[in-house]
């Protein structure tokens, strides 16, 4: 503090904040980054129209039009910073074998030394914005607390709609309790008198876990799964440490509510890889032949999930809202989402339309014959027309564009989404990305075969990271960039949590894995998706009842065609083959990935998971 009084800096410390250690954190934190001011964010609405408003005086917002669009803007951000760094996010536990094959390390101490020069300073001519936010809802037992000092106030209201941000959380940290440290800078001090552009960023980007103190320090991204750190860093990176210590588990998971038409509510978590429509599915719409059938959101994105006293498994949504993919999303593939955007949102990358208003690619297939904007600027702001798209193939928003909105815009939100107790999941959907091979969905027979069908997952690669889109790569539990340790350990964790849960007498959830993108000879998806996906979740519904018939196949038990409802949907025999058809050949070869994969995963792979995968040969060489 001395020190930090002999700068002639002010901490600015509101009267209510009274944990010490915190304190003493922001200070050295104060100290090390020498912003030019200190604002600790109360999270109230005025201080969010107030930050939003100078970010439209900063050029970073562009309000849309209050009669299209009230109480909404657009944020467009330099061309190189529009997704997730993978190749930048370190796990740095003291020992590299417990970050593990799949993830970067480097050893904490050369690790701060990095860092060290870099946050030296980072924040002058800018102000640090103290934001404090609790993960789940305030004082759940389920819930933690963060605290986020941020130099950028995009982010600062980005957290204002996804988390529980503000003073009510200072009341719950008191005089001691303890917070996850996040800080994040976007690496661009400012000289005396040096404008600012709008979307500030580094070239050089770290974001770095320190799983041992629970820290997460991110340098040089506005982008939102990099800067937003309750989210991937927190929610998952370290909360997946913090649940394997503790017995509970942080997964890339939805959560939805199903009720069927006799009443009864069933709760579902599905873990599928980024930008493969978990929104979606978390919102989904039941179809024509689905009537007295209801779904409902608790999340989107992310799951903590923890057993109670009576032995079942709880969720909670530690978010408060979504951080979604904008292309794609219409009035028919998603119309909750649709109409949750309608107002108080913030879109990011999307492009804009001559009357203020934001457009993105697939907006306009929710209506036969609806036709493209003549004009648009771009998520780069230049000038955008169709032909301009026919002849460049330019895209007007970038394909890994989002919105940001408070969960409570959707239509579709559960009853239960913010309760303090979570709700009991009764089955977990594993969901790849494949366009062969694995079929439209399979039951695991128990949870070690659930363990491996999830573990083995592989999925196409989306724009939600930066690199190329469409490679196959393994993508476990959807968790391949956000398990914060060994991988391995994970898995082993997961068949730990079952074998403890069953010895209690529990009964456990069932496992699922579906795969929504198979694709025909012609390239194109063969599955319609998107609310038919209603079909495969009522037979997991009528499987966990007892009611819904299948057949074993060498991975586990899927529908045959009679065991669905197809009622309202145009879908023949053949065309069902054609998603789930398992053939020897494309099996081989999979399995043979298998086996990569676990060799890649050795160091400490569960026996259980190399004998589940014998049993598959066996079964499939018969
Ligand atoms: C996300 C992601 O933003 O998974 O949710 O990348
Ligand atoms: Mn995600």
């Amino acid at each position: 503090m001395n020190q930090l009084v002999m700068q002639g800096l002010k901490l600015n410390t509101p009267s209510y904040v009274r944990n010490a250690k915190l304190i003493a954190w922001v200070a050295d934190m104060v100290a090390l980054c020498k912003p030019d001011e200190v604002h600790w964010c109360d999270g109230s609405d005025a201080e969010y129209q107030r930050l939003c408003q100078q970010l439209v005086e900063t050029g970073t917002f562009k309000k849309l039009n209050q009669s299209k669009r009230p109480n909404s803007f657009l944020a467009q951000s330099d061309p190189s910073d529009v997704a997730r760094v993978e190749d930048s996010t370190y796990i740095c536990s003291a020992q590299k074998e417990n970050a593990g094959p799949t993830n970067n390390w480097m050893a904490p101490a050369e690790m701060r030394a990095t860092l060290q020069p870099l946050f030296d300073g980072c924040m002058k001519g800018r102000t640090m914005y103290v934001v404090p936010f609790s993960m789940g809802p305030l004082g759940s037992p389920i819930a933690h607390i963060g605290m986020e000092l941020t130099d950028s106030p995009y982010v600062a209201v980005n957290m204002k709609i996804m988390t529980r941000m503000g003073k009510a959380v200072f009341e719950v940290l008191g005089t001691d309790g303890n917070f996850v440290p996040c800080v994040h800078t976007v690496g661009v001090p400012l000289a005396e008198g040096q404008k600012d552009v709008k979307w500030p960023c580094n070239k050089t980007k770290y974001i770095v876990h320190y799983p041992e103190t629970r820290e997460i320090w991110s340098f040089g991204s506005g982008y939102g799964g990099n800067a937003l750190l309750g989210k991937k860093c927190f929610a998952l990176r370290i909360a997946s440490n913090m649940g394997r210590d503790e017995g509970w588990l942080a997964e890339h998971m939805l959560i939805l509510g199903v009720t069927n038409p006799e009443g009864k509510k069933y709760h579902v978590a599905a873990a599928f890889p980024s930008a493969c429509g978990k929104t979606n599915f978390s919102m989904l719409v039941p179809p024509a032949g689905f009537e007295g059938w209801k779904v409902t959101t608790i999340g989107d994105d992310i799951a903590w999930i923890k057993p109670a006293a009576d032995g079942k498994l709880y969720a909670i949504n530690p978010e408060a809202g979504y951080f979604g993919v904008a292309p794609g999303t219409n009035l028919l593939t998603n119309p909750n989402c649709m109409r949750s955007l309608d107002r108080d949102t913030i879109f990011t990358n999307v492009a804009l339309t001559d009357d203020g208003d934001v457009w993105w690619e697939g907006m306009e297939r929710d209506a036969p014959g609806k036709a493209l904007p003549a004009h648009l600027i771009d998520w780069q702001g230049r000038d955008w027309t169709p032909q301009i798209a026919k002849e460049t193939g330019a895209k007007a928003a970038h394909p890994n564009s989002r919105f940001t909105v408070a969960a409570t815009n959707n239509p579709a939100l559960d009853s239960a989404w913010d309760d303090p107790k979570g709700v009991p999941i009764d089955a977990f959907i594993f969901g790849g990305r494949r366009s062969t091979t694995v079929p439209l969905v399979t039951e695991a027979r128990n949870w070690v075969e659930g363990v491996y069908m999830a573990a083995t997952m592989g999925s196409e690669t989306t724009a939600a990271a930066t690199g190329q889109a469409g490679v196959v790569r393994r993508d476990p539990f959807a968790m391949l960039p956000f398990t914060g340790y060994n991988m391995s350990d994970y898995f082993q964790h997961w068949l730990n949590m079952g074998k403890k849960l069953a010895a209690a007498g529990a009964t456990l959830p069932r496992m699922y894995t579906t795969n929504w993108f198979r694709k025909g000879a012609d390239g194109k998806f063969t599955w319609p998706g998107y609310g038919e996906n209603m079909r495969v979740l009522a037979w997991i519904i009528g499987r966990i009842e007892g009611k819904a018939k299948g057949q074993e196949n060498i991975t586990g038990i899927s529908p045959r065609y009679e065991d669905l409802n197809w009622t309202g949907l145009d879908f023949s025999a053949e065309q069902f083959n054609t998603v789930t058809s398992m053939n020897k050949a494309d099996w081989l070869k999979e399995l043979e990935l298998h086996t990569a994969l676990f060799k890649q995963l050795e160091h400490h792979l569960p026996k259980e998971l190399a004998e589940t995968k014998t049993a598959i040969e066996r079964r499939l060489a018969a």
